[in-house]
């Protein structure tokens, strides 16, 4: 990262990390629950961190481990990641399990978002680079592999997914409640749900009225008040910079995870920086960096870098995260964009791109949440547990 790459994480920046670790069975983050106990940093950037199991056989563990190093192990800075397992006393425990149970039970939740789900927000120094294209691309990627993947449209001023998507048509609400519905689309053996300030409003003209201070309030909604259901992952796209809605999303939804969007234009990795660092800022992941517009490859098999070459790769050694994968420049993506069929769901080099980086986020960057032989502290076991309120 451009500046202060070199300054090393404080102990309770890393804590501000763990925020970003849930535990997908009580439903909170570890820190809130009391499981992530310490943490110190040394002088080589070795971070230790401690972590109590509600039970040292605790299924979870290889979960929370993996989603532990990846979260405070991408930080700037950070070499290595060390946690010390330790078991909760019965007395913490039982103040776990009873905030997951007013969690679960007291609370009207802070957001309808699963506790299971990965959320991941498609983000960008500047705009056009692509980050809706990419954003409906790798949701109905990820779809056809058989994942439920929701799409938030936080792009209250463009909302273009709903175009590249072919749908159209007002929101419903839950009756006698202030929830709206998600629209539904099934993509192969997986599912779409896809909301945008598109389809809460009847025309464009009073999308954009939306534009300005009501803006974050809308996303807000989309966070708060939408009737999720079950969900893999949840894709966001966002609005072009590093403004208020970015910042207040990152503070809604503290385990987000970024992926960013850039062009192959030497220096635009600078641009693009600026995103990665609103991550740091925020203590969001940046989980990759995805180059979009690469080599065009016309009809005889030529390659041409039109935009320049370098630039994805550029920024992931300056940010430290992985690139993804490079999506070449090709028509379909605009058209396929245009006839609200992605092109992900179509052939040719572009679409094999988005298939390749959809696998490459389920298998290393972002993997679901594995629930497996998870058992063991069903909440109504604990409940049982713990006797009547
Ligand atoms: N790989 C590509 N090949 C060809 N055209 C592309 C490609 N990626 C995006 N485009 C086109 O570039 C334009 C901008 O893309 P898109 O709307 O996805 O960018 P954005 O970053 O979401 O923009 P904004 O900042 O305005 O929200 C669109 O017309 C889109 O069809
Ligand atoms: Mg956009």
């Amino acid at each position: 990262m451009a500046g202060p790459a070199t300054t090393l994480p404080t102990a309770e920046d890393v804590m501000s990390l763990l925020r970003g670790v849930i535990d997908p069975e009580l439903g909170s983050d570890i820190v809130e629950l009391g499981m992530a106990q310490g943490a110190s940093v040394d002088r080589e950037g070795v971070v230790i961190v401690t972590v109590a199991l509600t039970t040292a056989g605790c299924p979870l563990r290889a979960q929370l481990q993996k989603d532990v190093r990846a979260r405070v192990g991408s930080a700037p800075g950070v070499t290595g990641v060390e946690i010390r397992w330790t078991e909760m006393t019965q007395e913490q425990r039982s103040s776990a399990m009873a905030k997951a149970r007013w969690n679960a039970r007291d609370r009207a939740p802070e957001t309808e978002i699963p506790a299971t789900t990965r959320v991941v927000t498609i983000a960008s120094g500047k705009g056009g680079v692509g980050k809706s294209s990419v954003t409906v691309n790798l949701a109905v990627a990820l779809a056809a592999q058989g994942f439920t993947v929701g799409v938030m449209d936080a792009d209250i001023g463009g909302h273009s997914v709903p175009r590249m998507l072919g749908l159209g048509g007002r929101l419903a609400g839950v009756e006698g409640e202030k929830k709206i519905v998600p629209h539904e689309k099934q993509v192969g053996p997986g599912l779409l749900k896809v909301v945008s300030m598109r389809f809460l409003v009847d025309d464009e003209d009073s999308a954009v009225m939306w534009r300005g201070f009501m803006l974050n309030r809308a996303v807000q909604h989309f966070v708060e008040d939408v009737r999720w259901g079950a969900m893999d992952y949840l894709l966001i796209d966002m609005p072009p910079g590093t403004g208020d809605v970015q910042m207040g999303l990152a503070r809604m939804l503290p385990r987000a995870e970024m992926l960013i969007v850039t062009t192959p234009a030497v220096g635009a990795q600078k641009v693009a920086a600026r995103a990665a660092d609103m991550a740091r800022k925020s203590y969001l992941r940046v989980a990759g960096v995805i180059e979009n517009m690469s080599s065009f490859t016309c009809d005889h098999g030529q390659t041409y870098a039109l935009f320049g070459a370098g630039g994805g790769e550029a920024l992931a050694a300056d940010i430290g995260s992985p690139l993804l994968g490079s999506v070449p420049l090709e028509p379909s993506v605009g058209s396929g964009g245009d006839a609200g069929v992605p092109v992900a769901l179509g052939q040719g080099l572009a679409a094999e791109a988005f298939r390749a980086i959809a696998r490459r986020i389920v298998e290393e960057a972002i993997p679901p949440v594995d629930m497996a032989g998870c058992s063991a502290r069903l909440l109504h076991d604990v409940e049982a547990a713990l006797g009547p309120k």
